[in-house]
């Protein structure tokens, strides 16, 4: 399963919001185009946005049409401001642009173009590369047989390939462990309906669909082993932002003595921030609430609050799973002497 396809002169995205009723490409054949596809979450998933918007630069660069540098870097500039100011929370998005723009650093014209695709097809490859070694490290965790409860979709259509959670699911089936997963439904943009238990089934692994609000009865009955989930940015001290329900799920974890881990590559630490406090947290529009679909189920005018992630503090997270290797707390020195 791919979420895009680079055609060489556009990128080609799975149109995430109809899955998984109808299966729809929409080709972006320029940075605006990704950026309103990033918006309107038709590509979603931190590594999947952040190497969206490293293809937007390249379709920014390849329609400009100076070959000035001074002028050059002022188009990337804004193409990379707009990029960047689609989503605030995942900082894969802000990683990745700022790779691009050092690559081009100084370079205008088809020599900048044929640079930052190479850039770009580089941060797709790494980051399949990358999903396989969090994984395998990842599946190292998973016991025989196991019943893994995760949230969101942190898998291949949230990545460039293989996923992040999923890719430990995936690996541990690859060893040949047998795993059941149970997926939550994930309110309101039911990324957990809609887009893990399709992933999973096209994949013959075993998935059981739940409201988010039944994972604690689960738990509570002793049918769930281990929590995994995915991040969109993990503070210095390892408190991880992640999809609204994530920090209930945490909670819920501790209390039922269930291991409670975060797969996240690299990309996704911010060391910039010694907590979680500082994560802007992305506040979505109230029909996401109201709506099912089409179909209102709120009264009219009804307040709503919608934050699209929350963050969980690193004191609920066992153990932070990356390309490098399993890291254990306490974080922040563990992640200083990773990096
Ligand atoms: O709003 P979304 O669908 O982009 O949120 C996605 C998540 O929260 C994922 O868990 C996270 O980005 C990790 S994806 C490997």
């Amino acid at each position: 399963m791919q979420a895009m396809e680079w055609t060489g002169h556009s990128l080609r995205l799975l149109d995430q919001t109809k899955l998984p009723v109808t299966i729809t490409w929409v080709e972006c054949q320029s940075y605006q185009d990704v950026a309103l596809a990033i918006r309107q979450m038709i590509v979603r998933g931190a590594p999947a946005i952040g190497a969206a918007a490293a293809y937007g630069l390249v379709l920014a660069a390849q329609t400009s049409t100076t070959v000035d540098p001074a002028a050059s870097r002022e188009n990337m500039a804004s193409a990379a401001a707009a990029l960047r100011a689609t989503r605030p929370t995942a900082v894969n998005l802000a990683w990745a642009i700022g790779r691009m723009l050092a690559a081009g650093e100084g370079l205008a014209g088809l020599a900048l173009a044929a640079r930052l695709e190479q850039e770009a097809n580089a941060i797709a490859a790494e980051d399949i590369e990358i999903n396989r070694a969090l994984g395998r490290f990842g599946a190292k965790l998973v016991p025989n047989p196991a019943r893994i409860l995760t949230h969101c979709n942190a898998g291949a259509l949230a990545t460039v390939g293989y996923g992040t959670a999923l890719g430990v699911i995936r690996a541990a089936v690859e060893q040949g462990k047998q795993v059941e997963v149970f997926a939550d439904e994930t309110r309101p943009y039911l990324q957990g309906s809609r887009l893990t238990t399709f992933e999973l089934m096209q994949d013959d692994i075993p998935v059981t669909l739940l409201t988010d609000s039944m994972a604690g009865w689960l738990m509570a009955k002793g049918r769930v082993d281990l929590v995994i989930v995915g991040a969109d940015r993990v503070a210095a001290n390892g408190d991880v932002a992640n999809k609204i329900g994530t920090y209930t799920l945490a909670v819920l974890a501790k209390e039922h003595q269930v291991p409670f881990y975060v797969a996240c590559p690299l990309s996704t630490l911010d060391l910039s921030i010694k907590s979680g406090e500082e994560i802007i947290i992305e506040e979505r529009e109230a029909s996401e609430v109201t709506h099912v679909g089409r179909t209102r189920l709120a009264p009219e005018a009804t307040r709503v609050w919608n934050p699209a992630f929350d963050v969980t503090p690193e004191r609920l997270v066992t153990a932070l799973i990356t390309e490098k290797g399993v890291i254990y707390p306490p974080f922040m020195s563990a992640l200083e002497a990773l990096l």
